[in-house]
């Protein structure tokens, strides 16, 4: 375990179980559909959540990138949410939309995002989270693929970052707190 880390809160063998259910609600969701789907990853936390999952979906997908950030360099969100990376494809009319994200803390990014997609066409935008954490919630969002609820802890791992640290680490784990009250 990285010495940076608390503890382990999902190893691998419970993140693969994770993909391998959600991989399967979203293929049996869609699979009779006339409209293609699209994952829509969020950078950068969402890239090895997506990656594994998308290995378990087994219907045809496409897949693009959006990144918003409600955050700085710092634990806690300032509520305002930008749009650095936008989608290729600006109709959407002819897609299910299938958000991936990491974790579903406050809610802004997320609110943000749903808000700016439902504007372009889409009838059908589902929301994917790997991690929530929903003590934090500050706006209602409905969340149809839930990996796991978790306490509301500063976790790293999987995709997820510190200050860009972290992301490469195989599971998911709590960050020792000192690690950002001496930054
Ligand atoms: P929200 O807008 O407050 O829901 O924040 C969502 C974003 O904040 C996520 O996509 C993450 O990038 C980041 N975030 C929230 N909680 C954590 C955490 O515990 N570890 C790492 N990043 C987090
Ligand atoms: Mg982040």
């Amino acid at each position: 375990m990285h010495r940076d880390c608390e503890r382990i809160l999902i190893d691998e063998k419970e993140l693969k179980e994770i993909c391998k259910r959600l991989g399967k609600q979203i293929s049996d969701d869609f699979r009779d559909s006339d409209k293609k789907l699209l994952l829509v990853c969020i950078l950068k936390g969402s890239l090895i959540f997506t990656a594994d999952l998308m290995r378990e979906i087994d219907i045809p997908c496409e897949i693009d990138f959006m990144k918003a950030s409600s955050y700085g360099d710092r634990t806690i969100s300032n509520g305002t949410v930008h749009i650095s990376l936008d989608l290729k494809k600006q109709d959407l009319s002819d897609y299910n939309i299938v958000i991936i994200e990491d974790i579903l803390d406050t809610g802004n990014t997320l609110y943000h995002l749903i808000n700016v997609l439902e504007g372009r066409g889409c009838d059908t935008i589902k929301l994917c989270v790997l991690l929530d954490k929903p003590e934090r919630r500050e706006r209602p969002i409905i969340v149809d693929y839930e990996g796991k609820v978790i306490p509301d802890e500063f976790v790293i791992g999987y995709g997820l970052d510190y200050n860009e640290e972290y992301r490469n680490l195989p599971y998911v784990g709590i960050l020792k707190p000192e690690v950002y009250e001496n930054n």
